[in-house]
């Protein structure tokens, strides 16, 4: 259908996140198309992860609406249910099994959403095929065989964004995928994410504003729990407000 790359996946309409009358999040409107990498940056304390929190049921909004892939509405689902339903979310430090194996931790993976346990009845062609595709596309084909534990932190953080796209999420979300990582681990993750948006959605949350500059298109800001500005990053970066905001955090 020609519609389909206006279609959202992401709508968050009006969401308000209070803790103690504190606003995190303070009415934002914040909309992703199928498709799409977004990168969302903005200084300490903007809201950055409770709005991913929010997205995925962790957190529950005081007021406003979040829906997933057209009809889900976030509020009356469970965290585990929305990961059935497609989203995926990884967090800023990695979580695999260090005495498993890599191709291990994609198999188990795999079975996190099956309820049949496919560890259990063994693998069929079709999830075998889609982890030997997720290794190539994480770079660690060759190291499909050695203990998770022993990889590099880049390696481990690839890893799971594997363990993420074998469960075939239709929205990631990644909280500050590349800190801690080198240069050149920083470049083959931009790539990394690049490719994966051919896939599903890709929301990034990221603080690197090298590496923003490297692999973003659209940019948005956030700041004390609302939107500053969106736009295509050349423009974000020329913003007077987001110079600002982001002087202001040089100077605390
Ligand atoms: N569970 C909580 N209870 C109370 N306050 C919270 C809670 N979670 C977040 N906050 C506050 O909400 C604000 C937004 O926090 P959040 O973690 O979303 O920011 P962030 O943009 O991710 O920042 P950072 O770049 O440092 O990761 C902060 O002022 C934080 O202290
Ligand atoms: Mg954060």
């Amino acid at each position: 259908m020609e519609s389909q790359t206006n279609e959202k996946i992401l709508d968050v309409q009006n969401v308000t996140v209070s803790f103690d009358g504190f606003k995190a999040l303070d009415d934002l409107d914040f909309s992703i198309r199928k498709g799409e990498l977004r990168f969302v940056i903005g200084p300490n304390g903007a809201g950055k992860t409770t709005l991913l929190d929010v997205v995925t049921g962790k957190t529950r909004p005081a007021s406003g609406k979040i829906l997933f892939n057209g009809g889900v509405d976030v509020a009356h689902e469970m965290e585990h249910t929305l990961v059935r339903k497609g989203l995926g979310r990884k967090f800023q430090t990695p979580s695999v099994f260090a005495s498993l194996s890599v191709y291990e931790n994609l198999e188990a993976a795999v079975g996190f959403n099956d309820p049949t346990l496919s560890l259990l009845r063994g693998l069929n062609e079709e999830e075998e095929a889609l982890i030997h595709d997720t290794l190539v596309l994480i770079g660690l084909s060759e190291r499909m065989g050695v203990p998770a534990g022993i990889l590099a932190h880049g390696e481990k953080q690839w890893l799971e964004i594997g363990m993420l796209l074998v469960q075939k999420p239709s929205l990631l979300l990644l909280d500050e995928p590349v800190a801690g990582m080198t240069r050149q681990e920083r470049n083959r993750t931009g790539e990394l994410l690049q490719s994966i948006a051919h896939r599903c959605s890709v929301v990034v949350v990221e603080h690197d504003m090298e590496f923003v500059r490297n692999f973003a298109k659209t940019v948005t800001v956030l700041h004390l729990g609302q939107l500053l500005c969106e736009g295509a990053v050349e423009d974000v970066q020329k913003d007077e407000r987001v110079v600002k905001v982001y002087l202001g955090r040089a100077h605390a």
